[in-house]
């Protein structure tokens, strides 16, 4: 995938360990094997992101195999699309889903995340993908580069996805939908609120081309109980009593429901 100066906008080029631009911007690839393009103005905070604690939490309950049907659902419709690469996967998280769906399509992957530690993790596992950390609000990647781009339970950027995405290319977003996890919420929350939620958003510059319910049950014992939390923005809304509760739980059976929407450019 042709990379962009964050600073300037020019061009990056490979350099044994570091790009560069034609303007002397340079950027390391760090040991771990990632590449640092947030610039200190694109960070709103010291750490943005997803923290350590979630990134670890969430691969150890990944690595359990509990959400791929998820993984599998995105393959499918990827190749039943006659989707191909390159891909980039924006808010990759540590890179379960898109090292899956670049096995499946063997396509070229470009993994983006805010958190330095997320694409460290991601880094450390799936060596033959590029692991960037940036923002997806100024993705650092050159315009029309990606032939499929995803972000899964991530932020959207329409101008921003559509501006990188080949004309013919796929955008996939999975978004949780009202009833996901209502196992998790009903301990953790003393009653339930009913927000409508809009799953199947409209984008501007894309049309939906289809969308496609996933819900499925998974139990989680001991351990995974508490890593299942951390993944969720749940984590930062629960209450003391709540997580009384939540911790003296030792076995959880619950639901995923989630949607995945596929949009093309218009
Ligand atoms: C709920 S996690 C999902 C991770 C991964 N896609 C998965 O499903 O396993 C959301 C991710 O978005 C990242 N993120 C948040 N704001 C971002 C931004 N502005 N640009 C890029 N990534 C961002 C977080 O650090 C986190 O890793
Ligand atoms: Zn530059």
């Amino acid at each position: 995938m042709e990379l962009i100066c964050p600073i300037c906008g020019c061009s990056l080029s490979r350099v044994d360990r570091e790009y560069r631009c034609e303007n002397r911007h340079s950027f390391d690839i760090a040991r771990q094997g990632y590449v640092n393009l947030l610039t200190v103005q694109q960070k709103k905070s010291l750490h943005p992101g997803d923290t350590r604690e979630q990134v670890l939490s969430r691969r150890a309950f990944l690595d359990e195999n509990y959400y791929e049907p998820i993984a599998r659902t995105l393959c499918d419709t990827a190749k039943e699309l006659g989707a191909s690469g390159p891909i980039l996967d924006v808010g990759c998280g540590e890179g379960y889903y898109s090292s899956r769906l670049a096995s499946a399509l063997e396509a070229e992957l470009t993994g983006l995340d805010i958190s330095k530690e997320a694409v460290r993790c991601a880094a450390g596992r799936y060596k033959e993908a590029l692991w960037l950390c940036g923002t997806a609000a100024h993705l650092p990647v050159a315009d029309r580069s990606a032939g499929l781009l995803t972000s899964l339970f991530a932020l959207t950027m329409a101008a921003e996805f559509r501006r990188v995405l080949t004309d013919d290319g796929l955008y996939f977003q999975v978004l949780a939908a009202e009833d996901h996890l209502l196992g998790l919420k009903s301990i953790i929350y003393p009653e339930l609120l009913h927000k409508e939620k809009d799953t199947v958003p409209e984008l501007p510059g894309f049309r939906l081309v289809k969308s496609v319910p996933i819900r499925f049950e998974f139990t989680v014992e001991g351990e995974q109980v508490r890593n299942l939390l951390s993944m969720t923005p749940h984590v930062y809304r629960i209450g003391k009593e709540g997580a009384q509760r939540l911790a003296a739980t030792e076995k959880l059976t619950d639901t995923a429901s989630c949607v995945l929407n596929v949009y093309r450019p218009t």
